[in-house]
């Protein structure tokens, strides 16, 4: 019978291999998603340099390490699928919000070469731009009152990601 395992692990560590790899090793690990990530609302010089430089190790440094070490042995077996979490807001800077817009414009780019290189290689890639999608995260940073027309919930957010990866790279 198929049995989850789970494991703890802070994305913003320098090391996030080493706990991982020691529960990952003897699994064949078909599907990766890069979806943890912290969006912080607020002025930028609000953030201390240290908060900012976390942010950007779970948001983008995270994936590429973990699509670097999983993308490999995918490549060795000819299958698997990789998916970068990016945002419909990745297109362009935005105050309040800057890093987290940038990092998402990392993901989608860095999703988009990793299509066509591991493409090749049987390794399907998705720089996933999710729209506006209920989570604890959007619901800490939405305005309130909402002024959006719609939400999606996270089933359908999560279906769509899963119905384009193998469809083309964004
Ligand atoms: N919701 C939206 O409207 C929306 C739109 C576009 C893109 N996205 C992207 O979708 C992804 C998920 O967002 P969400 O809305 O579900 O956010 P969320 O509700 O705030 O959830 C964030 C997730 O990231 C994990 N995480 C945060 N910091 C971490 C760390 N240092 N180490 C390990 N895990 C960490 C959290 O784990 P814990 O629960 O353990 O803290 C949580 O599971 C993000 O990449 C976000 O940018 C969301």
């Amino acid at each position: 019978m198929w049995k989850p395992r789970t494991i703890a692990l802070d994305l913003g560590r320098e090391d996030i291999l080493k706990d991982l790899t020691a529960v990952s090793d003897s699994l064949e690990i078909g599907l990766l998603v890069n979806n943890a990530g912290v969006s912080t609302v607020g002025p930028f010089l609000n953030l201390t340099a240290d908060q900012l430089v976390k942010q950007l190790y779970v948001n983008a440094r995270a994936g590429l390490i973990l699509a670097h070490h999983f993308g490999k042995k995918m490549v060795e077996r000819k299958r698997g699928g990789i998916i970068f979490l990016s945002s419909a807001s990745a297109m362009c800077g935005r105050p309040i919000a800057p890093t987290t817009q940038e990092q998402k414009a990392y993901n989608l780019i860095i999703a988009e070469s990793l299509w066509y290189e591991l493409g090749r290689h049987g390794v399907d890639v998705l720089g996933f731009m999710a729209g506006s999608t209920k989570t604890p995260g959007w619901d800490a940073n939405a305005p309130k009152p909402n002024r959006f027309v719609k939400v999606m919930d996270v089933k359908s957010t999560v279906a769509e990601a899963l119905v384009a990866l193998g469809n083309g790279q964004v």
